[in-house]
């Protein structure tokens, strides 16, 4: 199953962009990641998050060893769509 990773998931942009995956590729993971500043609200993601299909991570995505760490346990590859 493919994964794709959406950060700042937790934003304006993320938020719907996770939820359109949602709606339109349900044999995807998506990895919801956000660092949950003053921006970032998880009520945004209320209704997307679920610890199977679209599991939600409060990291940095500057942090590239956490990421790469996160995807070899999780998923064995690192598949990336940015946005925010
Ligand atoms: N109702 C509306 O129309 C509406 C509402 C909000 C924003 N906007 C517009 O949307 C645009 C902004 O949207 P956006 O989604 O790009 O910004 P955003 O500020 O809504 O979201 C950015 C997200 O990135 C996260 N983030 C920041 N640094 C991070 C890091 N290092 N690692 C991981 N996550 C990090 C923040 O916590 C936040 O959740 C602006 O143009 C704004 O005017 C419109």
């Amino acid at each position: 199953m493919k994964a794709v990773l959406v950060t700042g998931a937790a934003g304006f942009i993320g938020s719907n962009f996770v939820r359109l995956l949602r709606r339109e590729r349900l044999q995807t993971h998506v990895l919801a990641l956000d660092a949950l500043t003053y921006a970032g609200n998880l009520e945004n993601l209320r209704d997307c998050i679920d610890g199977t299909h679209c599991p939600f991570i409060r990291g940095d995505v500057c942090d590239a060893d956490a990421l790469a760490r996160y995807f070899q346990v999780r998923h064995g590859r690192m598949p990336l769509t940015m946005d925010a």
